[in-house]
């Protein structure tokens, strides 16, 4: 939405430009460069991206200081609350919350490809022992389109439902693979019966012959934990599928994309180091103060993991949804996990040191999902992967935003150039 009367005056060298400003539904103002450099020969220059605007999009609403995060006009709170992860992947992807016979067509297709191809079965023994999941994942995610040719540019925007589905269905299916590889335990087949989560949760724990009773606490923790892990508008794999997807790159190669964004410890990896942070501190004893001092020491490589955001500049709201959730859950099942305590007394400590204070760094969706994944079973090295199985229907609407946006050009950003100017070639016997 583009508000014409309003608009910004650069001057530069004795010049001015007038520049248009773009509103958003909230609100949010941004200045529209588009022309800038046609007009002055000048670029913006935004190292991260922090004040960068990359597209428009309808999917996900965040407001940093107020600590709000919608998915397609619904709060997280409602979600979490009333919804399940299969509506809110639907809500996210199309746009509208289902009808039932809409949400029945889903669930029947998500039962009807929760199978991989037999053949695939042999991709997994090319793995070593110990590969990382989230390295089988992508790879794996890229195998899987190599058997589905058709559906890998599902241009046809009516009949999005079956390739949407479809991967959805089939990551849940690799994701436990990967796991029962890693443990050279076999493969378990799904099981039609089961809804999305519950059949996840079968895959990962059940032996061939005893199968696995999911808790109905532990079911309604994970579907949860994937219903705030859907989307977070352009983070780093997200801007990465869309950043494939800008190329018309295929739905699984966007995919497998972002899955390696995610992976890296400062955004979906952060899970796991909670965990082995929370867990280095129970077994070093090292008094929490000293820890934080650490972590505050000018170029210190140590971060107090699960803590600050790019974005939030108050309480992430899925951090606080999980903290509440994590209480319920451990009283419901009867856990008691030392390392929550500790996380809470870390929180503490930090959240009282003005260090913290003046970066408004507050904990994140990571500094609490760990101990929620940890007390339903899940080891620590599948927690990214679960945090991949919950942002895919992110990733699916935004592909096809990109995909069916007509507008839509390849993503290719500029900068300025700071290497040496024209050298001179010296043959190799001559160099010194
Ligand atoms: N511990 C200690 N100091 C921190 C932390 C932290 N976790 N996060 C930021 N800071 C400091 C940082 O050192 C800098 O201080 P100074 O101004 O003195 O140089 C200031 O706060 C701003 O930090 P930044 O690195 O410029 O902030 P950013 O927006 O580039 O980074 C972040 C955001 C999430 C990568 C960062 O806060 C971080 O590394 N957090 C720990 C990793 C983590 O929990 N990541 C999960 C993010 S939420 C889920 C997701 O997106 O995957």
């Amino acid at each position: 939405m583009t508000d014409a009367t309003d608009q910004v005056t650069l001057s530069h060298d004795g010049q001015s430009y007038e520049l248009p400003v773009i509103v958003g539904s909230q609100d949010e103002r941004a200045v529209d460069i588009r022309k800038l450099r046609s007009a002055s020969g000048l670029i913006t220059l935004d190292d991260g991206y922090g004040n960068t605007g990359s597209c428009t999009s309808a999917v996900t609403y965040v407001d940093g200081e107020k600590g709000v995060l919608k998915y397609r006009g619904y709060t997280i709170e409602v979600l979490a609350t009333k919804s399940s992860f299969v509506e809110t992947a639907y809500l996210l992807i199309f746009g509208e919350l289902p009808t039932s016979s809409q949400l029945n067509e889903f669930r029947g297709l998500l039962t009807q490809h929760e199978f991989i191809h037999e053949d695939m079965r042999h991709h997994f023994d090319g793995f070593p022992p110990n590969s990382p999941p989230m390295a089988i994942l992508s790879a794996m995610i890229n195998a899987v389109g190599c058997f589905q040719p058709d559906f890998m540019q599902p241009e046809d925007d009516e009949h999005f439902m079956e390739p949407a589905a479809r991967l959805m269905s089939k990551i849940r299916t690799i994701a436990a693979a990967s796991y029962r590889k890693s443990i050279g335990k076999p493969m378990i087949y799904p099981r039609s019966k089961l809804r999305y989560t519950e059949n996840f949760l079968h895959m990962m724990f059940s032996k061939p012959y005893e199968p696995y009773e999911a808790d109905e606490t532990v079911v309604a923790a994970l579907d949860r934990l994937l219903i705030l892990h859907a989307d977070h508008e352009q983070n780093c794999s997200t801007s990465t599928v869309r950043m494939v997807a800008s190329s018309r790159a295929n739905l699984y190669a966007s995919v497998a994309a972002g899955v390696c964004a995610l992976w890296g410890p400062l955004h979906g990896g952060a899970n796991v180091a909670v965990i082995e942070m929370l867990s280095e501190l129970q077994q070093s004893g090292e008094p929490l103060e000293r820890f934080i001092a650490r972590v505050k020491k000018k170029g210190s490589s140590t971060r107090l993991m699960g803590f600050g955001h790019r974005v939030y500049k108050n309480f992430d709201p899925r951090a606080r949804i999980l903290k509440n959730a994590c209480h319920r859950m451990l009283d419901k099942l009867g856990v008691h996990d030392p390392l929550l305590e500790l996380a809470l007394r870390l929180e503490e400590v930090a959240l009282s040191d003005s260090y913290f204070v003046e970066r408004h760094l507050y904990p994140n969706v990571d500094y609490y999902s760990g101990i929620i994944m940890r007390a339903i079973g899940i080891p620590t090295n599948m927690f990214t992967v679960l945090f991949a199985i919950g942002r895919l229907p992110g990733w699916i609407a935004h592909w096809r935003e990109v995909h069916t946006n007509e507008n839509a050009r390849i993503d290719r950003p500029r900068q300025i150039y700071v290497g040496p100017n024209v050298r001179e070639y010296v043959p190799i016997d001559e160099r010194g």
